[in-house]
């Protein structure tokens, strides 16, 4: 559009004679849909609903902890990313659809040369998802995937300068990029890592830490927090404390906590504990990020969660592609498991409520839901919408869920 000043009295009429314009337009538009232009093509380049890769290698992290590298299937650069982002796998497991997301480990400019992204998965025992993982991923498995998702990154102009990460196991993940990206970004940032661990002889990307270390010894630390058996102190120069993080161990390490922003990733007993202990200080709004990084494992540790619910069984109406459907739900398994199982799922990406992608309508009955991340806009809250990857059955439950537009349905 063209703007020109052409004094106050032409330009006050030009006001006004703006709707009329505006009007003439309209009359004057096709209504055929636009061609899809430069823009569009951008978008969907940078932001693709879905991406087929290919397993390039896999290597050992601990005994327990591998590293993919996934290449686009076919050849070529993947969407570029911010560090701190994920992918959601859509893997098909036993006629089962379901989706698990996974933080991007490599940096943001692997993407583009050579093309490459990395996730580095933790095997749970038991785990439904991580076990397929280990008996069918290898070189040449092909994968679906999003692009990549998610808003746990570094924001100059909304964060500190100094900024503290709290990891927690595999809740390290997202923070080797970033600090990587940060550092090499932005020279005043400085980087304290609290990185919570269990096992000193099974620490994921302790030699990768070391090198960024190395890097930049004037703005990046990692103390590691042992709440194993082994004790405090020093050991092949690595700093350590014994516990969990807490407000003490934090103070020893941050001189003024308020002038800091803080990141958390963790098992969501950690994210509580640290959360509660950071609270503490006193800090402003959005000083703490947080990745609350896939299913709860175990709603009946979550506060206010009604114990007495946990071993029922309830029935769930479904609302789905014009149909509907009664299945069972577990008290103790999110809305969105029930559905998966029956073949049912709505789309879904972070699975913690943050994303909003597997936004449903309850239209009757109570649901628990995750406090920390169950993240509705008010308004869905107040119109009868939740997210069914973080609640709860507390009843029978009626709801309406979308379809996955890119699920092909027989
Ligand atoms: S999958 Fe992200 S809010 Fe449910």
């Amino acid at each position: 559009m063209k703007i020109s000043v052409k004094g106050p009295a032409r330009d006050l009429a030009a006001f006004f004679l703006l709707g009329a314009r505006r009007r003439r337009h309209f009359r004057r538009a096709t209504s055929a849909p636009p061609a899809a232009g430069a823009m569009n093509r951008l978008a969907e380049k940078l932001h693709p609903g879905r991406l087929e890769l290919a397993v390039e290698s896999v290597r050992f992290e601990t005994p327990d902890t591998r590293t993919f590298r996934l290449t686009r299937h076919g050849g070529g650069e993947l969407p570029y990313f911010r560090a701190g982002q994920y992918l959601s796998l859509k893997p098909d497991i036993a006629g089962n659809r379901i989706t698990r997301p996974y933080s991007i480990t490599s940096l943001p400019e692997n993407a583009l040369d050579p093309g490459f992204y990395e996730i580095t998965i933790r095997k749970r025992d038991g785990g439904f998802f991580t076990g397929h993982v280990w008996e069918t991923w290898e070189a040449g498995s092909r994968i679906e995937s999003s692009g990549p998702l998610g808003w746990f990154g570094y924001e100059p102009l909304r964060d500190a300068k100094n900024l503290v990460f709290l990891a927690g196991g595999c809740g390290i993940t997202p923070f080797k990029p970033m600090a990587a990206d940060i550092l090499g970004s932005f020279p005043d940032v400085t980087i304290l890592l609290l990185y919570g661990i269990t096992d000193r002889g099974s620490i994921i990307f302790k030699d990768d830490l070391s090198a960024i270390e190395e890097a930049y010894p004037a703005r990046f630390r990692v103390v590691y927090v042992d709440s194993g058996p082994a004790a405090s102190g020093c050991d092949d120069r690595r700093v350590f404390e014994t516990g969990f993080i807490d407000r003490r161990i934090i103070a020893r390490y941050v001189s003024s906590p308020r002038d800091a922003t803080f990141y958390v990733c963790g098992p969501p007993a950690m994210h509580r504990l640290v959360e509660s202990e950071v609270g503490s200080f006193g800090l402003a709004p959005g000083r703490i990020r947080r990745e609350a990084a896939g299913d709860t494992i175990d709603v009946a540790a979550e506060p206010g969660y009604p114990a007495e619910k946990h071993g029922r069984q309830y029935r769930l109406t479904v609302h789905s592609a014009g149909g509907i459907c009664t299945i069972p739900a577990r008290a103790a398994e999110s809305v969105l498991q029930s559905l998966e199982r029956a073949g049912l799922a709505p789309p879904s990406e972070c699975r913690s409520g943050e994303c909003g992608y597997c936004r449903s309508k309850l239209l009757s009955g109570k649901i628990y839901g995750i406090n920390n991340h169950h993240g509705r806009r008010m308004a869905d809250a107040g119109f009868g919408y939740f997210h069914p990857c973080s609640s709860y059955p507390l009843s029978d439950l009626e709801i309406s869920v979308p379809v996955d537009p890119f699920v092909r349905r027989t």
